[in-house]
């Protein structure tokens, strides 16, 4: 009897930890069930233009460590709506994909992904296509799970960043902005705001009042304290109360947000007679290596992905509720973005610590 098949693809925006995870799934793969395994190279591209490359063993060595996917990832392909090139027109590519799996002759389909990748997964599985999920993303927005591979690795960089700048804009009586990714939700800007000791700390989910920032700068002034850190989510409206995009480009769950730390830096100096500089963080926020925290959550949702296909259980994404592992359908999962609840510790603690919040 042929070997059985299992493929892994990582789809979305990269992070630290996707390698950990394609390394668990191809050890425990060949060595505990027998399988071949195959890696989908860039995402749903690969499956749409039939790519993919074979793994073993050695291939996954010395990768637990490295940052980013050795797989390729792709955060534009959408298989529902899919153009071959600038100038094609949109098609449905989605039966390119089913008879791809077909054709390598794949017995379950480990996608690895974020909020969006996985809600094309589950349409995939809708379809009958014997697919897991497993959450990755910086922006820790994933339904279903408390943490997504990346996150902790995130927060740390954007942490780190904030003490560089605390000692910069201490020297200089500054006021800094620090603008950080997660799209709609603010699970990266509360994290490092908190862990990095901000002042201010401006999340989607939560109007603020440029009142408000001026007195917070204000009342610090007061205490003799020149300068102020403020963590402002990419998310957040712009003081006119607009998203800010820097690009438009493709259907609108793909539009690039980005800008509005400089445009309530503006908005502010005409205000306050302080200094105040803006910094945009990137795409850094999403590099580096890998947290242990990221390395071993990786390598349990990779490790019960792989134990659940062996197992025949699909349509379902492995997430993590306290300190378990557990399984939700994909169905649920697909529900747009998970936002930071109004009444969130952190958000607590930052109203009772004096730390702007909106
Ligand atoms: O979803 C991850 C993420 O890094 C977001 O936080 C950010 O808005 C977006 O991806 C950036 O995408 P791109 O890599 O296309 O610039």
């Amino acid at each position: 009897m042929a070997a059985k098949r299992i493929a892994i693809m990582t789809g979305g925006g990269d992070c630290p930890g996707l390698n950990a995870a394609i390394r668990t799934l191809t050890r425990t793969a060949i060595h505990s069930y027998g399988y071949e395994v195959l890696g989908v190279l860039d995402g749903f591209a690969g499956l749409i233009e039939s790519r993919c490359r074979p793994l073993t063993e050695a291939d996954v060595r010395g990768i637990l460590r490295v940052g980013g996917t050795i797989l390729g990832a792709s955060n534009r392909t959408n298989p529902f709506a899919w153009r071959e090139h600038d100038t094609a027109p949109i098609i449905d590519a989605s039966d390119r994909v089913i008879q791809t799996l077909e054709d390598w002759g794949v017995d379950a389909l480990v996608v690895v992904g974020g909020d969006g990748t996985l809600t094309l997964a589950s349409f995939f599985a809708a379809r009958g296509v014997p697919v897991i999920g497993v959450p990755k993303t910086i922006d820790n927005d994933v339904h279903g799970t408390a943490y997504s591979i990346g996150f902790d690795t995130c927060v740390a960089t954007v942490t780190d960043a904030l003490d560089r700048l605390h000692t910069t804009a201490e020297s200089h009586h500054r006021v800094m902005l620090v603008e950080v990714m997660g799209r709609t939700a603010g699970w990266v800007a509360l994290h490092a705001g908190i862990a990095g000791g901000a002042d201010i700390i401006l999340i989607p989910e939560r109007p603020y009042a440029i009142d408000g920032i001026l007195a917070a700068i204000e009342r610090r002034r007061a205490r003799g304290r020149l300068f102020t850190i403020a963590v402002v989510a990419e998310g957040i409206s712009s003081p006119s109360g607009d998203l800010i995009y820097q690009s438009r480009e493709g259907e609108t769950h793909s539009w690039k947000l980005g800008g509005v730390g400089n445009a309530l830096a503006a908005d502010l100096e005409t205000h306050s007679d302080q200094e105040i500089r803006s910094i945009v963080l990137g795409h850094l926020q999403r590099g580096g290596s890998p947290s242990v925290f990221d390395r071993t959550l990786a390598t349990s949702l990779a490790f019960r992905a792989t134990q659940l296909a062996h197992s025949g259980i699909t349509g379902v994404m492995v997430g993590v509720d306290g300190d378990q592992v557990h399984a939700v359908p994909l169905s649920d999962i697909a529900i747009g973005p998970r936002r930071v609840p109004p009444q969130h510790t952190l958000v607590d603690a930052a109203h009772h610590m004096g730390i702007y919040i909106g």
